[in-house]
This record gives structure tokens, sequence and C-alpha cells, in this order.
């Protein structure tokens, strides 16, 4: 059951499919204040034991609880464990206690803190500082799997996820420095010449022809279209990256355009707002306003007819470099402390430092400009947190006028919920760090919890340096990410799989993803379609085993699967936990596996440089298929199953689509595999191999 509560005059952000009646009685559970200003907070006392989920892409632990947060769509490269905010902002929290839990949504999208028993362990509070937002409160219908009945609610609200075309389940190589045709043609025959499997290459902003969205540089890709082709007949995406400032330049039409028909975001005195961002000064699209998310929409729809079927939106926070007004401040500040020169002042020092620093992403930017919304003129910081998320709905709405049949690869830095209708996530700007591997794990299921299936990190990381061994780890957790993506920053080491030694052991474990891909496309579709999470923390399918509380670094995944990735470096296993006994796989090769039967309990499994685990739940088996270069090739026709079933039969729901149909009819795609000793079944005639059942 979920309720709805308004305060203030709520803004409408599209984030609910559901419209609920408002209620009028008192909220449950919660205390709620008026706090100065109109900010409102919401508090709740925290026993012991409770246990809080949620709050989407943030640094941390899985269970929040004793930490603190602030949604606030932040462009931050560094994400140290302390940071309080990053790209997208989620306000779903998971109240998780012997009695009456419940779960709770701020459709706010303004400044939301969040106090999880940090100043005062035994009590948490939510403070909005608009103080206008609607409160949607979910308590459960099913006693038995609370937060797995909780988190189901909740994606009713909040609609059906974005479904990305099957490719997109395909490896992809990204690099911030591929400029030309000729980098990505290079790209794509390092890989096909060494059998590495590949379905898409990510442009980063040097293809365009200075920054500016929507163009490309003629003279290092002289046919845009071409080369689509050319890459595409070779099972190839290219993948161009659009950022959300628009360079400031009357000799740019697209620029031009939107300036005469005043779709940028103005000042209080009416004037353009501008910015530094990659291009220069540039102008941001007033994305709240239909008219203009279409014309920058047109913007997708010319790439669309270039062959291009795939998209990244990156800077959308948006992400502000510095303003000319902020500049011109710092610049002030510098000059009233020149006496520093003199007196060599420490005071002055970190003043200085602070004036100069804090032109980045300033909050004083965040309120010089306005948004036309459906309250009127609103200043920008009232809500902020939506800008990411409809410069997606630009994308999307583009592809639903240009391709309504064609499901389009989309995935985006900055995203409220809402935008995960339209389309995925990455996780921003990650480094090449041990605790970002872990970090990469431990936020897949809170970005599920709001929605967001298509996501992953930058695998490898995306600063620093990357080594070989990270690098291998890393890649056998992407195995199993729906979102596969090497990437890395410009100036840092080259991080194709390619570029290393141990190039064939990368290659054996991008393989395994396309032997799963059947497999992992399934339990995807399934979780979009029929409103579930695809990975989820261990407590939430068993919620009685005190133990699976406290593990957060293995994740169910799927209906009957585990994983339980090495994160630590010069490890040659790990211990794992099993709440009930499975059956361990562990990986060289798609085909070269060890199949363990294990019981319930504490393990230490080993699993040198070049193996990885997935664990099966005893009565459960999952298909591999024979892995090709491509997604495409992939096929299903003969599958090979590994189980444990243990002398008894069992089922395993499976889904298939043709991978490009925007809708797809979803009981149409569902099929039951049945399998026992020495026999199993497909009723759409699938070939299975039973071998590998014990
Ligand atoms: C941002 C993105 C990153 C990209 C870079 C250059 O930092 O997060 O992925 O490579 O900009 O476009």
């Amino acid at each position: 059951m979920i309720l709805r509560f308004d305060f203030g005059t709520p803004l409408h952000t599209g984030a609910c499919v559901l419209s609920l009646p408002v209620q009028k009685d008192p909220v449950p559970f919660l205390t709620v204040s008026a706090l100065a200003e109109g900010a409102v907070t919401l508090s709740l006392p925290l026993g012991q034991g409770d246990m809080l989920f949620g709050l989407g892409e943030q640094v941390g632990p899985v269970n929040r609880r004793g930490r603190r947060y602030v949604s606030w769509n932040s462009d931050e490269f560094n994400h140290t464990e302390d940071r309080q905010s990053l790209y997208g902002s989620h306000n779903f929290l998971l109240v998780w206690r012997e009695k009456e839990p419940f779960a709770l949504y701020l459709d706010d999208p303004g400044r939301v803190r969040w106090d999880l028993g940090w100043t005062r362990r035994d009590q948490m509070t939510v403070t909005s500082e608009n103080g206008d937002f609607s409160l949607y409160l979910i308590v459960p219908e099913d006693g038995e799997k609370v937060c797995l009945d909780l988190c189901a609610q909740f994606r009713r609200l909040i609609g059906r996820s974005y479904i990305p075309p099957r490719w997109a389940l395909g490896y992809i190589q990204s690099r911030w420095g591929y400029a030309s045709a000729e980098d990505a043609r290079e790209v794509a025959h390092a890989h096909r010449e060494r059998g590495i499997p590949l379905d898409g290459i990510c442009m980063d902003i040097d293809y365009m022809d200075g920054f500016r969205d929507f163009t490309w540089d003629h003279k290092a890709i002289p046919d845009l279209k071409g080369l689509c082709g050319d890459l595409k007949e070779q099972g190839i995406h290219l993948i161009p990256i659009i950022d959300a400032g628009v360079k400031k330049d009357p000799k740019y039409d697209f620029y031009r355009e939107g300036h005469e028909k005043g779709y940028f975001c103005r000042k209080e005195d009416g004037e353009e707002f501008a910015a530094a961002v990659w291009p220069g000064l540039s102008a941001f699209p007033d994305f709240f306003r239909r008219e203009a998310r279409a014309w920058f929409g047109k913007g997708y729809e010319a790439l669309l007819d270039e062959g291009l079927d795939g998209f990244w939106n990156d800077m959308n926070e948006p992400a502000l470099f510095y303003s000319p007004e902020g500049l011109r401040e710092a610049f002030g500040a510098l000059e009233g402390r020149r006496e520093a020169l003199e007196t060599g002042d420490y005071g002055a020092a970190f003043e200085m430092l602070g004036a100069v620093g804090g032109v980045k992403n300033a909050m004083a930017d965040y309120r010089r400009f306005y948004h036309e919304t459906d309250l009127g003129k609103t200043r920008h910081d009232r809500v902020h947190n939506l800008y990411g998320g409809l410069m997606t709905l630009s994308a999307a709405e583009a592809f639903e006028r240009a391709a309504p049949e064609k499901r389009i690869l989309l995935f985006s830095r900055s995203s409220f919920i809402g935008a995960h209708r339209w389309g995925g996530v990455w996780m921003g700007d990650n480094f090449s760090w041990w605790s970002h591997l872990k970090l990469h794990l431990r936020m897949l299921p809170s970005l599920n919890m709001a929605g967001f299936l298509y996501c992953g990190a930058d695998v490898g990381g995306f600063g620093a340096d990357t080594d070989e061994e990270l690098l291998i780890r890393w890649l056998q957790l992407g195995v199993f990410t729906p979102l596969f993506r090497n990437h890395s920053a410009l100036h840092t080491r080259l991080q194709e799989i390619y570029r290393f030694p141990a190039w064939e052991t990368m290659r054996d474990i991008v393989s395994v993803r396309y032997a799963l891909l059947p497999w992992l496309y399934s339990e995807l579709m399934q979780a979009i379609l029929w409103d579930r999470m695809l990975f989820r923390p261990l407590c939430f399918d068993y919620p009685r085993d005190e133990t699976a509380r406290e593990i957060e670094d293995q994740m169910m995944l799927g209906r009957d699967a585990m994983i339980a990735p090495v994160t630590e470096p010069h490890a040659t296993g790990r211990n794992v936990y099993l709440p009930e006994d499975m059956l361990c796989v562990r990986f060289r090769t798609w085909e070269d596996r060890d199949l363990i039967r294990l019981p319930a309990g504490w393990h230490y499994v080993r699993a040198k440089e070049a193996e990885f685990l997935l664990f099966v739940r005893r009565g459960s088996f999952i298909p591999l298929c024979r892995p090709a270069d491509r997604s495409d090739y992939v096929s299903t026709d003969s599958m090979y199953l590994v189980g444990w079933l243990g002398g008894e039969d069992a089922a395993l729901p499976f889904y298939e689509d043709d991978g490009t149909v925007r809708d797809p009819e979803k009981e149409k795609g569902l099929s039951t595999l049945k399998a026992g000793k020495g026999w199993a079944w497909d009723p759409k005639g699938r070939k299975l191999d039973t071998a590998g059942l014990c």
C-alpha cells in the first residue's frame, strides 16, 4: 500500500506514474517539523537492529545507516568515502525493522539532506530544503520478503524501467581521446583480430567539432555514415557523447537557433546564462520546456539519420566549471587579499584557495538562472536535481518521434527517478582503485531499487592508471553488469584489453559474458518487465538469516544466482557466505570451468587471477551458450545447462525476444525451461545439453 502526502506546493517532476490521492491524515511513522526558510524535516527514532537501504547513486555501504548524504546532483570526480553527493539524486529509502517496516520516497527536485543516524545513532532525519514535495510512504503487503515487496511496490509507482537493445549488453570499449574514424576503426580491428568480443565503441568529446554538440570534425571523420555502416557490418555500434552545455558561438547554427528561439536558461534580468564547460562559454537548454526539449532532440534525430543508434549524455548535472560572474568575484577576493604578498598569512592562503576552488559547480551559479516550470519562473537550485533527467527525456522523446519501434541505447551521467524510464546510467568518474571496484558492486542494488537496471561503472577505472590485475578483476565483475564498458580518462594509461600482456585472459573473461548473455538478458528483462531488482543484497532474499544481513560484498543476481567477486589485490580466493546450498561455477573460460557443490555456510573459495565465480542455488540451473565475438551471433538454438539438481526436477523461467522492439509483449517472450536427471525440455524447441547438471 502506498500513501501520498503533499507539503507546500510540489512541482510535477514526472517521477511517478501512479497518481494517488493526497492523504489528509497525519503522516504515520515520521515526525514532521517545519524549519526556518520553509525547510521541512521528517524524523524517525531508529531501533538497534534497524537497517536502511536505498538512495541510489551514493558512495558507502549498502546499509546506509550511520552516515549522512545530500541529494544534490554533482559533477564530482572524487568518489571518496566521505562524499555526500554524486551525479544522481534518488530519494528512495527503505527502513527495515522488525516492527512496521516501510519505505519512503521524497518526490522533491531540490536539495534534500539525509542524516541516517550520523548526528545521533538512534535517530534519522530527512530535510527538504525547499519544503515543497510529495512524500510517498510504502507499507508492505507481503510479510515474508518485506524488502523485495517494498521495492516492487515502489517500482510500480515509478513505472517500467528503460529497456536497452540486446546488443547493449555486449562489451563496449570507450576512451576519452578517441577522436577520429581511424581511432574507431583501429579499436574495432584490434578487438576483431584477437577475437575479443565487442559490440560498441564510445566516442568521447574529441569527435566533435570544437566540442559543439551534434557536430563532428569532418577532417577526422569525413564520412560518419560510412563509418557507422562499416562498423555495424562488424557488429559494432558507435556511441557518441552528448554534453548538456551548448557552445555559445553565433556562427554555430545549433546554438543560434536555440538562442533565437529563447530555449536557453536565463538570469533574473532576462540575459542568457553562460558558464564554462569543455567547449568554453556555453548556454544551457531549458529542458523543463517541451519546445526546448524538442529542439535539442532534433540534434539526436540528425545523428540517428547518420546511422547512430546509441548515445551517452554527459555533464548534465549541469556541470559548470565557472561562470564569468563567479570568476570575477574570485578575482575580487584575491585582489582583496593583496596584502598577503607581504604578510604570508596562512588564513589568506586558505581563503584564496577557497575563492578559486569555489568557482566550480558553485551554488551561487545554480542560483543565477531560471527555468520555466509548471509553477512558472523557477530558480534553478529549487529544481536542480531534475535537470539531467530532463536532458535524458529530451533524447527519449526524440527517439520516440524518429524511431518509435526501435530501442536506442541511452545512458546518462546525471539522473533523477523518472529518468529510469528513459535511459540507463553509468556511475561517473571513478578511479582505477580497488576501493572503486568494491563501490561498483555496492552501488548496484541501490540503483536497482531506484529503477536503474541498465547501469554499470567504468570498468578498469576512469581516472588514474589501471594495472593488469585490477583490470582483470574488474572485468570479472563487469561480466555480470548490464552496462559493461571499459572507459578511461585522457592522459591515463591506455586501457584497452589488447594493450596488456594478459589480453588472452581478459578475452576469455569477456567471452564468458557472451556465453552468459542470453541468460543475463533474460534475467534483466524479467526484472524490468515484472518490476524486480536484478541485483539484491543477500538479506532481501533471506530475511531471517542474520549473517546475510552483514554481507555487502556478494550480491544476489537474477532469480537464482549470486556473485562474489574478488576485490583484493594478490588474492587467490575469497571467503563466501552461502545462505543455502549452492553450486559454485568457477570459470576460466566459458568451457573450462569447475562445478563445485557447496553446502550452506562459510567457505574459502579459490579463484586465482584468471578465475572467477558464479553461484547458483541448489535446485535451479542457468543456461550457457556458445559465445561469439558479437552479441547478435550468440544463438540460443542450443544451450548448455549448468546446475545442481540433486535428483530433483527444476524449472527456469527464460525470457527471449528479438532484442530490438521497443515494447515487447512480455508473456510472449517467456517460456519455462525444465530439467531433471539426464533430461531437459524447452517448449520452444531449443536444444538443451544436460552434461553440466549434477
Ligand atoms: C566527464 C565524463 C567522462 C568523460 C569526460 C570527457 O568527466 O564523466 O566520462 O570522459 O567528461 O568528456
